[in-house]
C-alpha cells in the first residue's frame, strides 16, 4: 500500500452513510438462515457472492431486500450490527451514523422494538468497548407510499428518544423527494434532523428538492450535482455535506470505472465531500477499502485524504466537544505519520 493509502487507513474517521442491512455478509446470511430453518435461494456462500453482479440500483435492491429476509430476531440484528462494528473499529472509525429500514422488517412481522433494540445493543457495546460513538437514522423506503411512511412514523413514536434522525432511500427514479415533503415536515416538527438520498441515479433537480422541500442537513450520494454548475456552486457556498460512496457508485454503474469518479472534482470545487461504504457486504468493501481504492484510482493527495477525514467528522451530528476532540485526534495522527 502506498504511503497516502496508509495515512488514509490510520486516520480517525466517521462513517455517515451506511445501511445496516447492507452489511449482511453471505456467511452471516447462511448462518441466520440455518438459525431459523429458512431455505436460501442460493446453494452456498460462493453462489450468493457471485450473484452480487449488478446493472443498476434496482438490481441491487432486489437482492438486498431478499437478503434481509433472514433477519428476524433481536439477536439477528445484534449479530449483524456487531459484525459491522468489528470492521468499523479495524478501520479506525470513531463515530458512525447508520441507517436502518424499519419497513423492510415490520412488513414481514418483525417487531420494531427487536430491530432497533438489537442494533442499539451492539452500538452501545461498541461505544463502551472501543469508544465508537453513534447516531441511528430511521430511513423511509421511497418506493412505498407517503401513507406508508406516515404509518411508519406513527409506529416509531414510542422509540423516538432512541432515533437521532430520518432518511430516505430505495429506488430513486420516479420517487422524487417532493413525494415525502409532508412526512419530512412532520419529522422536522418532531425535532428530528433529516437527510435524503438524492442524485445517485436521479437528476440534479432531486438534490434541489431535497434541499428546498425536505430541508435536509446532508445529501446522501449527490454525485449527479456535477452536471449542474449552479448546484455545485450552491453546495460549496452553503457547505452542504455529501456522503459519497465510491465503490457503491462503481458497483451500481453510476460510473463505469472508479478513475472516472467525480469525487476529486467535487473536493476541488470546495464541496464538503465525505467517503462512505453504503452497503459494504454487497459493494466490495468497508470505509478503508473505499479510501484505498480512491487513493489508487484518483491519485488523492495527502491534503485531500486529511480533508476527507476531517469532513466526515465535521459533517456528523456530533456535539461540539466530541467533534473537536476527534478533529484533534486527526491532527495528532497526521503528526505521528509525518514523523515516521
Ligand atoms: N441507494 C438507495 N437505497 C439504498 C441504497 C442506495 O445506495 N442502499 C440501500 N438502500
Ligand atoms: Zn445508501
Amino acid at each position: 500500500m502506498n504511503r497516502i493509502a496508509t495515512l488514509a487507513c490510520m486516520l480517525p474517521k466517521a462513517e455517515l452513510h451506511l445501511h445496516i442491512e447492507g452489511t449482511l455478509e453471505p456467511e452471516l446470511a447462511f448462518r441466520l438462515a440455518e438459525r431459523h430453518g429458512v431455505a436460501m435461494p442460493w446453494p452456498d456462500v460462493e453462489a450468493l457472492r457471485a450473484a452480487y453482479d449488478f446493472s443498476d440500483l434496482q438490481s441491487f435492491l432486489d437482492l438486498y431486500y431478499a437478503g434481509a429476509n433472514v433477519l428476524r430476531t433481536e439477536e439477528d440484528f445484534y449479530d449483524l450490527t456487531h459484525a459491522y462494528l468489528v470492521h468499523a473499529h479495524a478501520d479506525n472509525l470513531r463515530h458512525v451514523e447508520i441507517f436502518f429500514d424499519p419497513q423492510t422488517h415490520t412488513e414481514r412481522g418483525v417487531a420494531f422494538e427487536d430491530v432497533l433494540g438489537g442494533i442499539r445493543r451492539a452500538l452501545l457495546e461498541a461505544e463502551r468497548e472501543w469508544g465508537i460513538s453513534f447516531k441511528v437514522i430511521m430511513s423511509f423506503l421511497r418506493h412505498l407510499s407517503e401513507a406508508d411512511a406516515l404509518a411508519t412514523l406513527d409506529e416509531a413514536r414510542p422509540y423516538l428518544h432512541r432515533i437521532d434522525g430520518v432518511g430516505l432511500d430505495s429506488s430513486e427514479m420516479g420517487h422524487p423527494p417532493s413525494k415525502f415533503a409532508r412526512v419530512f415536515a412532520e419529522c422536522r416538527e418532531l425535532g428530528l434532523p433529516v437527510v435524503a438520498h438524492a442524485g445517485e441515479e436521479g437528476p440534479p433537480e432531486y438534490i434541489e428538492e431535497a434541499l428546498d422541500l425536505l430541508r435536509v442537513k446532508r445529501i446522501d450520494h449527490g454525485v449527479r450535482a456535477l452536471e449542474s454548475d449552479a448546484l455545485m456552486d450552491r453546495l460549496a457556498a452553503e457547505q452542504i455535506p455529501l456522503t459519497v460512496c465510491p465503490l457503491s457508485n462503481v458497483k451500481l454503474k453510476v460510473y463505469d470505472d472508479l478513475s472516472a469518479h467525480g469525487l476529486r472534482k467535487m473536493l476541488a470545487h470546495g464541496v464538503k465531500v465525505t467517503i462512505n461504504s453504503d452497503d459494504p457486504a454487497y459493494f466490495g468493501g468497508y470505509v478503508n477499502d473505499n479510501f484505498v481504492a480512491c487513493v489508487e484510482a484518483l491519485a488523492l493527495t495527502e491534503e485531500e485524504v486529511i480533508k476527507l477525514a476531517r469532513n466526515s467528522i465535521e459533517a456528523s451530528w456530533l456535539e461540539a466537544a466530541r467533534r473537536d476532540a476527534l478533529l484533534a485526534e486527526v491532527d495528532a495522527t497526521v503528526a505521528q505519520w509525518r514523523a515516521r
